[in-house]
């Protein structure tokens, strides 16, 4: 079966509907950005920050992280140009507007590098395992400076384990609970059968042939875990 391409997902109509699906249906979703923000204001020397947003459609990463932390910039990358578009309609007219950067393109395509840290939020898990994620990986980690975090947070699990499936159900109840629809919480479920998500053993494996070191888990939400991994 074919990867599921994020694109394959209709797209609420209102953009400030996407930013509230995806607070009901992601396990954490809040948390996960705070976790971040943390995490890079305990990593990163104070003063200026070049943080690089892969999967920087929608905007939230921009969003979340450059509020407070007004000497971080940010170039995004995403291949998906209305995500792109909502990002820049929703960093536009904002102060973040002046130190960040949306592109649509493909991270190997990015000739800027040196980051001081980088995030990738439930993006990886739609770049297929069969060469292509870790290629993806290593772009991450080729643009970045050498100790540089990356924090990342994918779905995690083998579709038909035990587990994992348990863990897909109670996602299905968690998002209605959280003012779902009922249908789409369900059909959601399905479709995320497909999308390229990998065992966390082999997301971590990944992430270390790809040259990231010291990968540490800082947050898991069901079948959503995250890690920071050292360039
Ligand atoms: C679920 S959204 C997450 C967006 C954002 N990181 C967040 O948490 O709100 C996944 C994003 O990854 C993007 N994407 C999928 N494959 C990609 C790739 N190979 N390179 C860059 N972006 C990609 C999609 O276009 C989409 O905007």
């Amino acid at each position: 079966m074919a990867a599921m391409k994020f694109q394959d997902q209709k797209l609420p109509e209102r953009d400030e509907d996407f930013v509230v699906r995806a607070d009901q249906f992601i396990p954490g979703r809040r948390a996960i950005f705070v976790i971040v923000e943390a995490s890079f204001q305990e990593l990163l020397p104070a003063g200026p920050a070049r943080i690089l947003v892969v999967g920087a459609g929608g905007g939230e990463e921009i969003v979340r992280l450059g509020e407070s932390n007004l000497s971080w910039s940010f170039v995004g990358v995403d291949t998906y140009e209305p995500m792109v578009e909502l990002a820049r309609r929703r960093i536009a007219g904002t102060p973040l507007a002046a130190r960040s950067q949306v592109h649509a393109k493909t991270i190997d395509s990015l000739e800027e590098a040196d980051f001081d840290a980088a995030t990738c939020i439930l993006t990886a898990h739609f770049v297929p395992d069969d060469g292509s994620k870790l290629a993806f990986l290593k772009a991450i980690r080729a643009r970045l400076k050498p100790g540089a975090p990356l924090a990342i947070v994918d779905g995690v699990g083998v579709s038909g384990e035990d587990e994992t499936e348990l863990l897909r159900r109670i996602w299905v109840r968690h998002a209605i609970r959280n003012g779902a629809d009922e249908v789409l919480a369900k059909s959601n479920a399905e479709i995320f059968k497909t999308v390229a998500v990998v065992s966390p053993e082999r997301e971590v494996e990944l992430l270390t042939n790809a040259g990231f070191d010291r990968v540490t888990p800082i947050f898991r939400g069901l079948a959503i875990k995250g890690w920071l991994a050292f360039a």
